[in-house]
């Protein structure tokens, strides 16, 4: 089990070790009578006293979580009495990714940060406090504004959208902010363009509202912008980090799109699903800041950042737009729970979530440098043919034209690896497959065995 501290956060470092302890076991990562490491091997582990991690066992064990045995050790106790009647067995950060039913024991499938990763105590003491702020009313429907206006700092110092918090409408995850787009300038039979491969909840979803979506081809400088159709009303695009293949747009592609976009009157649905995880250089400025036309609407998320399960998001959207926008959110759900919007912004106001960023990046930079190197060397041995790609939680590879991407998924999956292909994400038929490979919901030594498995059934040798 993997333990992870904040040594900046505000919990006390016996308090986190306790909690990250005490999750594992309610969520079943630690069954009952296995062995905890001794506190000596623990605190050499985490960076800490003996002392701290003795503070942690002591309340595990007062609460019935752990019991010392005789001759030594720390076990873990059979909770099945313990557990309040009604909880449930299994977390509701439940790491089986967006689909419901058993997790695969090794999950390489893209778009789904690591719950174990969640700040679970800081998370706890905001939304309580949350809580007893006693809200009673439908409140704003752009979302409640003192959140707005701490979004509208974050976004301008991590992103440099420079936006006031009246542009700024919260929304249940990235995809809700689609969803308003799309019904605020399209009628059903409108043409609204994609990346493809592209994110295909997009699809599905823009299709369910009556537009037609055209796919349009992605290739080493992102979106093919030429291909776009002249009566295309919307574009979603990625320019970051393109999913699934990871290229980054260039700036020519961003000048075009951007001049096409004014040109036609359409509108560009900048998706920056992923910034925040960059590896190595610093990522191209967002097209929003290119903007000089109010083309743009940009759209981010917390999916990635701290959990999928929170539905949070925000888009900042252009004067043009933001009534229209706000027309089709009272139409609907009226806005995201208020209590959720005051724990986020009590969260990010007091400096949690650039710290536990900053936590993140580190774990998840070890397992993208895993992952890369692995890549380079099936590239190097001419099976795969991955995508340089710097940021987020996966990275893409093209299989060489003699292996078959159905055929490598079955038999991985029959080994127990969960993995997603191009196929998924494609509307064109691509000429030669493709695998995402995702790093999100494998700690390191799930990895590792994850890419043996691979190595075994692609023919690699790592
Ligand atoms: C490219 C892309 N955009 C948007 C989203 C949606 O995020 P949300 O959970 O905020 O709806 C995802 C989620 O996986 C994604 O991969």
């Amino acid at each position: 089990m993997d333990i992870f501290i904040d040594p900046d956060s505000t919990s006390g470092l016996a308090n986190q070790i306790f909690e990250e302890i005490r999750e594992g076991i309610l969520d079943g990562r630690v069954g009952p009578g296995e062995r905890l490491p001794s506190s000596r091997e623990l605190a050499a582990s985490l960076g800490v006293s003996r002392h701290t991690v003795t503070t942690a066992f002591q309340r595990l064990s007062a609460e019935g979580f752990i019991e010392g045995r005789r001759g030594g050790g720390t076990l873990v106790s059979d909770l099945s009495s313990l557990r309040a009647p009604g909880s449930p067995s299994e977390p509701i950060l439940d790491r089986s990714g967006r689909d419901q039913g058993v997790a695969p024991a090794l999950d390489l499938r893209p778009g789904t940060p690591d719950p174990r990763l969640f700040p679970t105590a800081d998370w706890k003491r905001y939304a309580r406090w949350a809580v007893d702020q006693h809200v009673a009313t439908y409140g704003d429907p752009a979302g409640v504004a003192d959140l707005r206006r701490v979004l509208s700092r974050w976004v301008a110092r991590s992103r440099g959208v420079d936006a006031s918090f009246r542009q700024l409408i919260v929304t249940s995850g990235a995809q809700q902010a689609f969803y308003l787009l799309i019904r605020a300038c399209t009628e059903p039979g409108d043409v609204i363009a994609m990346e493809d491969p592209g994110y295909n909840r997009f699809r599905s979803m823009a299709e369910a509202t009556g537009v037609e979506v055209v796919p349009i081809p992605v290739d080493s400088e992102g979106l093919v912008v030429d291909a776009i159709p002249p009566s295309v009303k919307l574009v979603h695009v990625t320019p970051s980090h393109q999913f699934p293949t990871g290229v980054t747009m260039s700036m020519a592609r961003r000048l075009e799109l951007l001049s096409m976009a004014h040109s036609r009157g359409a509108l560009i649905v900048e998706d920056d699903y992923d910034s925040e995880f960059r590896y190595v250089d610093r990522p191209l400025e967002p097209l929003y800041r290119l903007d000089r036309s109010g083309s743009v609407a940009y759209v981010a998320t917390f999916s990635k950042t701290l959990s999928p399960a929170l539905r949070l998001g925000y888009v900042v959207v252009p004067l043009s737009l933001h009534e229209q926008v706000l027309e089709v959110r009272r139409q609907i759900d009226w806005a995201p729970s208020q209590v959720d919007q005051l724990t986020l912004r009590g969260y990010i106001a007091d400096g949690h979530l650039e710290s536990h960023l900053r936590r993140t990046r580190r774990v998840y930079m070890g397992r993208q440098h895993r992952m890369a190197a692995f890549l380079e060397r099936a590239a190097a041995q001419g099976v795969l043919r991955p995508a340089a790609s710097n940021a987020g939680l996966h990275i893409s590879a093209r299989l060489s034209p003699t292996l078959d991407e159905a055929d490598i998924m079955t038999r991985l999956a029959d080994r127990g690896v969960a993995i997603e292909g191009y196929a998924e994400y494609s509307s064109i038929r691509p000429a030669v497959g493709g695998l995402v490979f995702g790093f999100g919901l494998v700690d390191s030594e799930q990895l590792e065995e994850a890419l043996r498995i691979v190595a075994d059934v692609i023919g690699v040798d790592d």
